[in-house]
């Protein structure tokens, strides 16, 4: 067997394809969301067993309120069901839960598990998961600024003093180093609005499968792509 590289510290994945997926066997978009949910949590086990440090995961955009009333709260209520249940697996496994995304628009009561999930797990330190829900990257940046201008606004910093360092801390994502890895399955060839500021020096990888049938195996190809890559981050 060939020997197996180690995986970078921070994989990020937009979970893309379900409702192709659903389509494919005539199910309804709802069934392919599901499914999913089944595929985030094999794959988020699978990243702890490899020692994985950050999973980003994008689970629903900014965007993704254009859909169908009867989708986008099919999709709250799963959501709210995986939730429940991460968090009683989260417990047994020491996952550590964040929520990049403007969650004021969600309802009180996702709201609630999203907090009580990163504040019941903000001591674990098996695998920290990312869970980008009504994210979107122009949005994190806006919000980003707003935060920034007000402390100016109240004395507490100064525009001299912005540099990209302080201003990642201004993010969902501060504290978290950038992903090394970004892979979209589903065959789309863009980011739509996924992590725009860390993503600048990451490595892409699109894959044609769709996102409920994304395997361990899979994850391994991505990775094994990855360390193909020569990353240079403009040096010669
Ligand atoms: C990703 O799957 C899940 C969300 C965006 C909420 P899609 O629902 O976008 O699946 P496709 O792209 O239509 O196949
Ligand atoms: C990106 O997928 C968002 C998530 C996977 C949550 P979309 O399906 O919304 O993206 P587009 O519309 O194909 O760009
Ligand atoms: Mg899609």
């Amino acid at each position: 067997m060939a020997e197996r590289l180690a995986p970078p510290r921070h994989i990020a994945i937009i979970m893309d394809g379900n409702g192709r997926w659903a389509k494919k066997r005539g199910l309804p978009r709802t069934a392919g969301h599901s499914a999913g949910g089944e595929a985030f949590r094999r794959i988020a086990n699978y990243c702890r067993t490899l020692g994985v440090e950050y999973l980003t995961v994008y689970a629903f955009s900014t965007e993704n309120w254009k859909r169908s009333e009867e989708e986008v709260s099919g999709i709250m209520r799963l959501l709210a069901k995986y939730l429940q249940e991460a968090l009683r697996d989260m417990e047994k496994n020491h996952v550590r839960f964040r929520f990049f995304g403007d969650l004021s628009r969600l309802s009180p009561e996702l709201r609630k598990l999203c907090l009580d999930a990163e504040s019941r797990s903000s001591d674990y330190h098996e695998v920290q998961v990312n869970f980008c829900l009504n994210y979107g990257g122009r949005d994190e940046i806006l919000r980003g600024i707003k935060a920034y201008a007000r402390d100016v606004k109240e004395g507490k910093a100064t525009i001299e003093e912005l540099t990209e360092a302080v201003f990642s801390q201004y993010l969902d994502s501060a504290g978290v180093p950038d992903p090394e890895l970004v892979i979209r399955p589903s065959g789309e060839l863009r980011t739509s609005n996924f992590l725009p500021w860390q993503t600048v020096y990451s490595e892409f990888v699109f894959m044609n499968v769709l996102w409920p049938d994304f395997s361990p195996e899979d994850l391994d190809a991505a990775i094994a792509e990855y360390h193909r890559r020569n990353r240079r981050f403009g040096g010669a």
